[in-house]
């Protein structure tokens, strides 16, 4: 099994969200491993929890520290802790936009509440209050708005009847415990995933100028120019030719730069079957280690090769200076 993606949580209080990952994170085939629990209150009785369970606790009071000065601590601890992902799991403090940018895409938060409905606090009588005839929980990325960002998965709870804010809130939780875990698992298996590796490429590789996707012998490809006169300047590989690994295949300027490359990283690059007589070379997409600029770089100077001379003439001239 790959190695497991390290996971920083942050709470605030009792942590029943906090236990149910770390439970979870017990299981052999579990992608995560928990590397540390942070609170902003001392006294949180989740933070027993984690010291009972030999998890690395942080616990420092936010009081009399300006925001921008605490999330610093806070950055500090838990880089230091080796984690990759922030999990904010009943963490009540408003994140300073400079924090949120360094996790970007790597931070997650439960809200109990089918968002974008419900947003902030609340939600449990705001959703009976509006008759509505389920709520629920979700787990979003975390933006700068507050429960605002891109929505992971969400479980939906049916509302009794004669329910009450306190029972639909014990009922949504036990939704919570099972869908955190569950959502942070697939979170960070997803570079694994041959499905959302092929939408990183095609939304990189449609972003530059005139390009359109055409599959060729059952792969993704991506040519420049016309429909009619287009040219590929990179395809998508899934066990292509019988190799067994997701790459992208692009051009290079010759032999002697595939060879340069495959010697100097061959664990990144090999050389395909077929396509590796003219030059091209397959950059491995699903060892871990995706550097997704590079990528950006490999599809720009491929698309550079094949794209219409009256695309890249102006950047010919520019670079010449
Ligand atoms: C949960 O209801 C969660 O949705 C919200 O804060 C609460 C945290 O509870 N973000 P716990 O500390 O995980 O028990």
């Amino acid at each position: 099994m790959a190695e497991k993606a390290k996971i920083a949580i942050l709470i605030s209080g009792r942590g029943s969200n906090m236990a149910a990952l770390i439970y979870a994170a017990k299981s052999h085939d579990c992608p995560y491993e928990i590397v540390l629990v942070a609170c902003n209150d001392c006294d949180a009785s989740g933070l027993k929890l984690a010291e009972a369970e030999a998890i690395t606790t942080f616990a420092h009071s936010h009081k009399s520290m300006s925001r921008e000065d605490y999330d610093d601590v806070m950055h500090d601890a838990i880089t230091r802790s080796g984690a990759e992902y922030v999990v904010l799991a009943g963490y009540m403090r408003i994140l300073s936009d400079g924090f949120v940018r360094k996790w970007a895409n790597h931070m997650l938060n439960i809200h109990p509440s089918l968002l974008p409905k419900y947003k902030g606090l609340d939600t449990y009588q705001r959703a009976i209050d509006a008759g509505d005839k389920v709520a629920g929980c979700s787990v979003h990325l975390v933006t700068a708005e507050l429960d605002d960002g891109p929505v992971l998965a969400q479980t939906e709870v049916a509302i009794l009847p004669d329910d009450n804010a306190e029972r639909l809130a014990r009922r949504i939780l036990i939704a919570e415990h099972q869908l955190y875990p569950a959502t942070l698992a697939k979170y960070v298996s997803r570079e694994a995933d041959p499905d959302w590796i092929l939408e990183q490429v095609r939304e990189r590789a449609l972003a530059l100028a005139e390009t359109h996707e055409r599959e060729s012998f059952g792969s993704p490809g991506w040519r420049a120019g016309s429909e009619k006169t287009g040219k590929y300047f990179a395809y998508f590989t899934q066990k292509l030719h019988g190799e067994a690994s997701v790459g992208l295949l692009v051009k290079t300027s010759g032999l002697d730069e595939q060879a340069a490359l495959v010697d100097a990283d061959p664990e990144l690059y090999y050389i395909p079957k077929f396509f590796g007589k003219s030059g091209w070379i397959a950059v491995r997409l699903n060892i871990g280690r995706t550097d997704w600029d590079h990528v950006s770089d490999w599809l720009y100077k491929s698309w550079r090769m094949v794209a219409p001379k009256r695309l890249t003439k102006m950047i010919d001239i520019a670079d010449q200076f």
